[in-house]
């Protein structure tokens, strides 16, 4: 291993260029402009895969290519391991929120600014960095890796969802290893056992056939924008309960042990209000801010939009007005059922002075995953050499909702092993990577492939490397 992590050491400058390199290409999968960029992101991710000796294929798909990257003289009788990631990023908009520009790099002491550095180039470069040192400093690998990086994470995998049940034998594997999450500092490292599913939705409310002055006809009719208000209102509580029947039927309590895990989280209340710039916290009575978070489901207006937004005042009926929701689910809670429920209780309440149109979107199920099953403990202990500091059990909020797919194609559990800090800023304006997280995320990843190894194999020779 000491050879190993002086390769890392060694490298260090030659990756945080890579870094750099790679955040560098604007792959913003929900912008066709950006095709190109997706092509040329997926390229260069597999000729950084080529160069440290893996066998690499980029698969054509009808959306933005699939990169498959194996280690070399696959040998059946060692454990695999699939390392998943992403190539694309969020759209970087509003550009005037950010303090440099988001596809131009910027360090600032140990932070590096740029959309989608952390999530999610910069946590699988972590791990191809750490295995081309196990590759090029003349070690063994105790498993055979097979990297799969998408290009479509950020708009909801449909080209994977296609290729994962046609590519099984190219991805069977004894476990996926995920790192596209957080930890909560850089003395947390975590094993993520769990992440919240997801269920979107668009509903939209239609009045009259064009937008109408409001002196002239305005009491005579329903108002689309106060009927959606009114409507979306009803579905939750002012503490944040869901009131639509049944919604709570199908969640699992927290146990007494798993709150325990929670409450080891360093999250101070008053620290967290001031972080998120709220001037109180919100959430179910009963719960920690933690626990509300990451294991309990909520409803959220993503996007509302009604009316006349330009400058000044119109006096103006809307004709319609129309919401973006997603729901955050818990196990057991599918997106099928829940959309079903939240559809039949907005068709109850909906007056019939206006039309009601909803449209389902993209779904994920929850995903809960054993916390102590020996590959969990393998992690654990690779995290804490990697970090330097001892790990804890977490769940995340977040969503992602291919790791079902794994279980369910694969038969493959994963482990969730986050990198990013709470102030990367993911999906918003200035996201940066820590080059610390990115220096214990590579070191992390070298000690995880022996302790992953031993635990497929239930060995006990508690040596690093079998
Ligand atoms: N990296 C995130 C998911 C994540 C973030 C998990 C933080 C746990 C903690 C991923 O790129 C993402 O943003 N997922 C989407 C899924 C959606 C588009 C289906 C999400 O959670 O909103
Ligand atoms: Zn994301």
């Amino acid at each position: 291993m000491d050879s190993i992590l002086a390769y890392l050491a060694d490298n260090e400058r030659r990756y945080v260029d890579d870094l750099f390199a790679y955040a560098r290409i604007p792959s913003v999968s929900a912008q066709p402009k950006h095709a190109p960029d997706l092509k040329r992101c997926a390229d260069w991710i597999a000729d950084r895969c080529r160069a440290i000796g893996l066998t690499t294929e980029v698969h054509p798909t009808a959306s933005y290519p699939i990169v498959v990257a194996k280690t070399p003289k696959h040998d059946k009788d060692k454990p695999t391991f699939l390392v998943y990631g992403h190539y694309d990023v969020q759209p970087p908009e509003p550009f005037e929120l950010w303090d440099s520009p988001p596809f131009e790099p910027v360090q600032k002491g140990r932070d590096v600014f740029a959309r989608g550095i952390s999530d999610n180039k910069g946590q699988h470069l972590a791990h191809l960095n750490a295995v081309e040192a196990w590759l090029k400093s003349g070690q063994e690998l105790p498993c055979n890796i097979t990297f799969l990086i998408e290009g479509e994470e950020e708009v909801g995998s449909t080209a994977l969802y296609d290729f994962l049940p046609k590519h099984k034998a190219l991805l069977a594997c004894n476990a996926v290893v995920i790192s596209d999450n957080g930890i909560p500092t850089l003395k947390h490292p975590a094993l993520t056992y769990a992440l919240r599913g997801i269920a979107a939705m668009e509903v939209r409310i239609d009045g009259p056939s064009r937008d109408l002055h409001s002196g002239i006809y305005g009491g005579s009719i329903e108002n689309p924008a106060m009927a959606l208000c009114q409507l979306l209102g009803k579905l939750r509580d002012a503490r944040g309960k869901i009131t639509i029947p049944g919604f709570y039927d199908e969640v699992v309590k927290l146990t007494a042990y798993e709150r325990r895990q929670l409450a080891k989280l360093p999250t101070k209340p008053n620290a967290y209000r001031k972080f998120l710039g709220v001037p109180e916290l919100f959430g179910e009575k009963g719960f920690t801010a933690d626990e509300q978070r990451t294991a309990r489901p909520t409803l959220e207006i993503n996007g509302l939009t009604s009316g006349y937004q330009g400058d000044g005042s119109k006096t103006i009926i809307p004709s319609w007005a129309k919401a973006k929701l997603t729901l955050r689910l818990v196990p057991n809670q599918t997106p099928k059922q829940i959309i079903a429920q939240v559809t039949r209780h907005l068709k109850k309440l909906c007056p019939p002075t206006v039309k009601l149109t909803v449209t389902p979107g993209h779904g994920g199920t929850p995903y809960l995953v054993s916390p102590t099953s020996q590959l969990a403990q393998g992690a654990l202990r690779a995290l804490e050499a990697g970090f330097g500091h001892e790990a804890i059990l977490t769940r995340e909020g977040g969503s992602i909702p291919i790791v079902s797919a794994f279980k369910k194609h694969l038969d493959a559990d994963t482990l969730l092993l986050g990198m990013a800090l709470p102030d990367d800023n993911p999906h918003s304006p200035n996201e940066k990577f820590s080059l610390d997280a990115y220096a214990a995320g590579m070191r992390m990843s070298a000690h995880l492939w022996p302790e992953l190894s031993c635990a497929a194999f239930a060995c006990d020779c508690g040596s690093d490397h079998c």
